[in-house]
């Protein structure tokens, strides 16, 4: 049976994929600090940014037989900051959550990952563009990037597949929470996109199972934005 990882799947963008997966047959489990609550979805709590997440790792590792295996780099920490505030403690805690925690699950997992396994990044439309006051997200979202492309040179020929997908506006806490749970922002943020509409996370979840099973998409950076208004 295919395994797949997700971090972050308590909530929003991981929550919807970790439900299309499972509906699509396969085991699935959830990486985050408080347990998803949907039924069938294993849980294993585990704080990226904390100093025992190599520990969870290598447990996790440790009981995952080899087999196809689709690890979803999910989970990220969005905060307004900036170039002339962000001290080099705050830096490192998102970098902890967005860049290292895929790292160390990447260096423990692959040894388990055969033929048919995937590496499917979640980046952001702003993995490619940048906008004020979102320095760490902005920088580690453009990161992601560079760790897929260099993921897919670096597993060429294993039989295992990469793909950085980028969301734009979907309709989760993360976005809710940044734009201070204000409706008038919300309708001001989906009147950018293409269809004057917020992306539901099922439309994202669609996307990321389409990444995990077709390798043809090797190295491919897959914008899933609904088309944005550029002014
Ligand atoms: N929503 C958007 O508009 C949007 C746009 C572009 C890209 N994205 C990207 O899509 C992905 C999912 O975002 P979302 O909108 O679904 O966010 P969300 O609703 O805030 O969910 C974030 C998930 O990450 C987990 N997480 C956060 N910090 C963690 C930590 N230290 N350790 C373990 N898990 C942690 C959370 O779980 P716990 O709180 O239970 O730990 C939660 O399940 C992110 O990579 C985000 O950057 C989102």
């Amino acid at each position: 049976m295919t395994t797949v990882l997700i971090t972050g799947a308590s909530k929003g963008i991981g929550k919807a994929a970790a439900r299309r997966f499972l509906d699509s047959g396969a085991r699935v489990i959830n990486l985050s600090r408080t347990p998803s609550e949907v039924d069938g979805i294993e849980n294993r709590q585990i704080d990226l940014a904390a100093a025992g997440a190599a520990d969870d790792v290598a447990s996790l590792a440790a009981e995952l037989d080899p087999g196809v295996i689709h690890l979803i780099h999910n989970a990220a920490t969005l905060t307004n900051d900036s170039v002339r505030d962000t001290t080099a403690a705050h830096f490192r805690a998102i970098i902890e959550v967005n860049l290292i925690g895929p790292q160390l699950l990447n260096q423990a997992l692959l040894p388990a990952m055969k033929t048919g396994s995937s590496i499917i990044y979640i980046g952001s439309t702003l993995s490619e563009k940048a906008v004020p006051n979102s320095y760490t997200y902005v920088t580690t979202k453009h990161a992601m990037v560079g760790m897929m492309r260099a993921t897919c040179q670096d597993l060429i020929k294993t039989g295992i597949h990469t793909a950085c997908v980028c969301p734009g506006f979907t309709n989760t806490e993360m976005l809710r929470t940044h734009v201070g749970e204000s409706d008038d922002i919300l309708q001001s943020i989906a009147a950018m996109s293409g269809f004057g509409r917020l992306i539901e996370p099922e439309e994202i979840a669609e996307t990321i199972l389409f990444a995990a099973n077709n390798p043809v998409i090797n190295g491919a950076v897959i914008h899933a934005n609904l088309g944005q208004v550029e002014s």
